[in-house]
């Protein structure tokens, strides 16, 4: 497990300055150019949540769709996806949310999920937890209970964790 995790975690790039100064950019495009560290990565959330009763993985565009289908195949449940304003083409339930400059919003497409299912959020990385809860905050208005989030990387500095609510938050990997 220590060394499929050091595989990981060796095989994110960080970027300083990207996309501001300051900012020391996490990318996962490298771990998806290492087939072993990749597979290993989707195998750990498999291992978590194949025994969990989850029938619903909802994964946050643009990078949570790269976890969350491979994840949601595995384990036999089916695969919501979380966009960004205006691409879904059915009727939504939008959720805002703050971002440093400005705000944003996540929308799902109503009817996805039943009241009661059981549900796994996915993304690539929680930085101030705000994504993870809008999302969070989207199955739950749809009657579904979150079981648990899940992100390949956590930035704890920023104490993200503490914006769920509680909801206990999976992930592999630390960054500072
Ligand atoms: C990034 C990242 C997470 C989110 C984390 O997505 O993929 O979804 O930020 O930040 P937070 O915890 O502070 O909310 P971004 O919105 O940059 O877009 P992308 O996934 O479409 O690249
Ligand atoms: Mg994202």
């Amino acid at each position: 497990l220590e060394s499929k995790i050091e595989g990981i975690a060796s095989s994110i790039r960080v970027v300083p300055h990207f996309p501001k100064p300051g900012i020391m950019f996490q990318d996962i495009t490298t771990l998806l150019l290492n087939p072993k560290a990749f597979k290993n990565t989707i195998d750990l959330f498999v291992e978590r949540y194949s025994r969990m009763d989850i029938s619903v993985v909802a994964g946050v565009e643009a990078r949570g769709f790269i976890f969350g289908p491979a994840i949601a195949l595995a384990i036999g449940a089916k695969f919501i996806p979380l966009r960004k304003p205006r691409k879904l083409p059915g009727e939504v339930i939008s959720e805002r949310y703050v971002l440093e400059y400005g705000t944003d919003c996540l929308e799902m497409h109503v009817g996805a999920v039943q009241p009661g299912e059981r549900a796994l959020v996915v993304d690539d990385l929680i930085a101030t937890g705000g994504t993870l809860c809008a999302a969070m905050n989207l199955l739950e208005r749809a009657g579904a209970e979150v079981v648990e989030c899940a992100c390949v990387i956590e930035l704890p500095e920023l104490k993200g964790r503490e914006r769920l609510n509680g909801k206990p938050l999976f992930v592999l990997v630390e960054s500072h």
